[in-house]
């Protein structure tokens, strides 16, 4: 396969970080970001590559994570359709891009659920002093003790120090007002809020890997989960104000599109995991754990099932993605490479024995997932993949943009591009890790 050209498009995403840094800010994007997310402009100069624009365009996102390429879709009046394996993504996803709720019907659920909540809040004592805008809001003069606790189950998945005992009973009075609501999208909008509450109310984060901060005895709960819900309001009646498009976030493995019928795609933007040991499910598991989305071991180990295998603690035995890459020696290659460096390093734990594996159900499973994709998309339909490379396997340099063209080339798809996006230097290895977008068209 010839080496596509990097585009000279690559130096305008490149020089963006000013702007990327003020765009986490930007609404909707703002409810809930995780460090893996992609920023709204590089998904925008790419809808505006492609020429997507009105409810006719299909933007197809297959691993929508915190929503980004649908918002962004959706301003521009796109018919966005998402997929999303992990339950709170799938929730972020879907609230983060359910427009047309009325705002009176939201301020009426929100005050008559914040009245309730600031009840037990001053039964249980739970209000902070100062610097609330709640601050009708006073602690009974005699507060009695609560007596909530996360089942046990949730617990140990929980770990201990991620959130102080007394902020975790606060959220805990919260959820449970919350999940009283009748299912449908009020109630999604008041779950979501009090999931991405949950983070500023915790003691964990994120460098880019997910660790304990110094535990905080007590938090301003109150303030994090009523600051969340003005917030989404505020941009709810701002985007209120202007046309949007239709949109959709299934909750499923992109692995198998089936669940998306006869759909017709024009668009594809989207950033898969990478190969590498990046653990959503851990990431994520706050969130999941707070609004209920994961009650036990066995929740966990359905949700990650349905992941992409791109790390050595999602793997499950019957895993067969493997086999779609048998024929691709530069996959079994760099496979190869990672067990011979492996056995020449003496390394024996579990993980380390995973790594060529993983590497070969990556890369499978991207397979499977381009393949099912092809006969979904209109003829011409462009394809934006925001893929890394990686060194998480024992330093092996994993060429990622390089092999997914591959691959995509072999299904039938027409390789455009691969843009340079971003890249840095691996100071131990020495050598320059790229983050790139591979362009690809339905030919
Ligand atoms: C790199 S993140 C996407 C970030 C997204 N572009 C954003 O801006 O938020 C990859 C996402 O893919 C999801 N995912 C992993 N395997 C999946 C699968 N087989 N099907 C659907 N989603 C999957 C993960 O849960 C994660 O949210």
């Amino acid at each position: 396969m010839p080496k596509p050209a990097t585009s000279p498009f690559s130096e305008i995403l490149k020089g963006n970080v000013k702007n990327e840094l003020q765009e986490l800010d930007a609404p909707v994007h703002r409810w809930w970001r995780f460090v893996l997310a992609y920023p709204p402009h590089l998904v925008s100069q790419y809808l505006e590559e492609f020429g997507c624009e009105g409810p006719k365009c299909v933007v197809f996102d297959p691993f929508s994570g915190t929503g980004t390429t649908l918002v962004e879709a959706k301003r521009r009046g796109c018919h966005a359709v998402g997929m999303e394996a992990l339950d709170f993504c799938h929730l972020a996803s879907t609230v983060k891009t359910t427009w047309d709720t009325p705002i009176a019907t939201l301020e009426t659920a929100a005050e008559e659920l914040l009245e309730k909540i600031a009840s037990d809040f001053a039964r249980y004592g739970f209000f902070s002093a100062g610097g609330s805008l709640f601050e009708t809001h006073r602690n009974a003069a005699r507060p009695v003790a609560c007596a909530l606790a996360l089942p046990a189950a949730q617990e140990k998945l929980l770990g201990k120090g991620y959130i102080s005992p007394r902020p975790l009973q606060k959220l805990l009075v919260i959820q449970q007002h919350v999940l009283a609501l009748p299912p449908g999208p009020v109630a999604d909008f008041f779950r979501f809020a009090l999931g991405s509450a949950a983070i500023p109310s915790s003691n964990v984060g994120f460098g880019p890997e997910i660790y304990r901060k110094k535990a905080k005895a007590d938090e301003d709960v109150w303030a994090c989960f009523t600051d969340q819900v003005e917030m989404m309001l505020t941009d709810l009646r701002d985007v209120q104000t202007r046309p949007y498009g239709p949109s959709r976030v299934h909750h499923c493995d992109s692995r198998d599109l089936t669940s998306l019928g006869k759909l017709k795609i024009d668009a594809v933007i989207t950033s898969p995991p990478y190969p590498n040991e990046k653990n959503y499910g851990r990431i994520t598991r706050i969130e999941n754990l707070i609004t209920n989305c994961i009650q036990d071991g066995a929740d966990l180990k359905r949700l990650k099932k349905r992941l992409l295998r791109s790390n050595s603690q999602n793997m499950y035995q019957g895993d067969e993605d493997d086999l779609f890459v048998t024929k691709f020696a530069s996959v079994q290659k760099v496979a190869d490479e990672i067990e011979q460096r492996r056995l020449d390093l003496g390394k024996t734990s579990g993980w380390e024995r995973m790594y060529a594996k993983v590497t070969r159900h990556y890369f499978g499973g991207m397979y499977r997932h381009l393949l099912t994709l092809k006969p979904l998309l209109n003829r011409g339909a462009r394809c934006a993949y925001v893929v890394g490379d990686q060194m998480s396997f024992l330093m092996v340099h994993i060429r990622t943009g390089e092999l997914l063209a591959e691959l995509a080339d072999e299904i039938g798809f027409k390789v455009e591009k691969i843009d340079l996006w971003r890249e840095r230097w691996a100071t131990a290895s020495k050598v320059t890790i790229r983050e790139e977008v591979v362009v690809l068209q339905n030919r």
